[in-house]
């Protein structure tokens, strides 16, 4: 069953617009609080509900027999075969309400080969017994069929399900539909069809994607590389004086490695093998702005989604989503820096499994950094975030004497408002990455509650749910032949090199 629900072949619906969210001009961060403002207007506890045993995929299996009762809601995915077509989708949702369920994640697709009805695939919040009502209402109105898919539950790593492999980033492509051109008229290619029909041929490649693949190279277009050339410019004038040493020293390795320059846009495969070789990054082609939780998911495995579209040519200096101009030279030459790489990895293993509130602190923590941060450099103020780096305006604005400029503070900053209709008001500055990324451990140690701790196994890409001391025994195991290497390294340093004498050892 799992893999016929090839999610990321699926037309991607918004939970957040579904949801009635008053404006598509969000991002990252709204949409983390979104989220979260739906599912506490929605929540309720009910007394009665039926357990469904695990592992049952079929409807008529799952509530046949003798079911215990429980108090919890729990959430199941479920796939509904829409028997009154994408039409009837609203129906299907009033259902789920009547019976006092909660849509935590909604997508649709097309007919699949021999069926000719739409799917939608939807994540329930729903007590057992209404589950049963809802399904069998589902029947007697004529809107659908259907099937419960999974369970979300893992035993002893609580509710939320996340990806443990690097192939299940294929089950965590869910993206907004925020700014989206064919739906945003604010969207400078709003109106120009020619744009939007090259936008979706080229998010194509995302849709299609698969874990392990080497991604399709996009055939540019002169016009779209002139874009390119025209912020690529602009940003190695600026780049002296506004950008980060990590930042500059990236982009001219990119530019010696991999090609970089005004004349060409990069494609993402040749610039996902070089991240592989600097800093065990590697790029997913995505088709847009993802949700919060399965962006952050990602990076958890060092991967970067990485949209491949160029914005539209009427504004080069900016787009309202995420395009490769700003992914190439906003993030890439970062990501490359393995400092900032493993900081990176460190936002995305913290995400995993917490909840809703944990993943818009983390979402906005990501924004101030990540995306918007400043460092210093010496006497001088230098930004590190993406969203400056390749952004001629904000980048200039944020080292002007405009913006106030705060000392970064995990607590402050995971809580801060932002703007992302405008330049930010407030940027968080930090005395370099090392004291980014320690104040962020430290922020994640004492904040960040999940009923489980993991560990990132790096040769078989996965993470490791520590569920007993026997599981962390085997993981000091598979570390001691690591630091035995380290020891003796550093016994030939002092005893025979001599380096005795600068180097202290507790
Ligand atoms: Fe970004």
């Amino acid at each position: 069953m799992n893999s016929a629900l090839s999610r990321a072949r699926f037309a991607i619906k918004s939970y957040s617009v579904d949801q009635g969210y008053p404006s598509r001009r969000r991002s990252l961060v709204d949409d983390a609080k979104f989220e979260t403002q739906k599912k506490r207007e929605l929540s309720m506890v009910l007394n009665e509900s039926i357990e469904v045993p695990a592992g049952l995929e079929l409807i008529n299996e799952v509530f046949s027999g003798d079911l215990p009762k429980t108090d919890a809601r729990p959430s199941t995915h479920v796939v509904v075969t829409l028997k009154k077509g994408v039409e009837g989708l609203g129906q299907v949702l009033n259902l789920v309400e009547t019976h006092r369920g909660h849509v935590a994640h909604l997508e649709t697709r097309q007919p699949q080969a021999g069926c000719v009805h739409y799917e939608a695939f939807l994540t329930l919040e729903m007590q057992r017994l209404d589950l049963l009502e809802f399904t069998k209402s589902l029947t007697l109105e004529g809107l659908g069929d259907l099937r419960i898919v999974k369970e979300i539950s893992a035993a002893g790593a609580g509710d939320i399900w996340f990806p443990s492999h690097i192939t299940d980033l294929d089950f965590c492509t869910h993206v907004l539909t925020k700014f989206e051109p064919d739906l945003d008229s604010d969207h400078p290619g709003f109106n120009d069809i020619a744009y939007r029909a090259r936008r979706k041929k080229i998010a194509e490649v995302a849709f299609d994607y698969k874990e392990g693949q080497l991604i399709p190279d996009a055939d540019y277009t002169p016009d779209e590389v002139k874009t390119w050339g025209i912020v690529y410019t602009e940003v190695k004038r600026l780049a002296p004086t506004h950008s980060c040493a990590e930042f500059n020293r990236g982009l001219e390795i990119l530019e010696q490695e991999v090609g970089y320059g005004p004349h060409a846009i990069p494609q993402l495969q040749a610039v996902s093998d070089f991240l592989k070789r600097k800093s065990g990054f590697r790029l997913r082609p995505a088709s847009g702005l993802l949700t919060a939780r399965d962006f952050l998911a990602s990076l958890a495995f060092r991967v970067f989604q990485c949209t491949q579209y160029v914005r539209h040519p009427s504004n080069p200096d900016h787009s309202p989503e995420p395009d490769c101009i700003h992914e190439l030279i906003g993030h890439i030459p970062m990501f490359a820096n393995p400092q900032f790489a493993e900081f990176s990895q460190d936002i995305g293993l913290a995400s995993l499994g917490v909840s809703d509130e944990d993943i818009e602190k983390l979402a906005t923590l990501y924004w101030f950094t990540v995306e918007f941060g400043l460092c210093k450099e010496g006497s001088n103020i230098r930004a590190y975030g993406a969203g400056l780096l390749s952004s001629i305006g904000e980048i200039q604005h944020a080292l002007s004497s405009k913006p106030s400029v705060l000392p970064f503070d995990p607590e402050t900053t995971a809580v801060q408002k932002y703007q992302d209709q405008d330049y930010q008001p407030t940027y968080f500055l930090a005395e370099s990455f090392l004291d980014v990324q320690a104040k962020f451990r430290d922020y994640v140690q004492k904040n960040i509650r999940r009923p489980f701790s993991i560990l990132y196994d790096p040769y078989i890409n996965s993470v490791i749910i520590l569920t007993s001391p026997q599981e962390v025994c085997k993981a000091i195991d598979k570390l001691q032949s690591q630091i035995s290497a380290l020891y003796l390294a550093m016994q030939d340093f002092i005893f025979t090199k001599g380096f005795m004498k600068t180097i202290q050892i507790d």
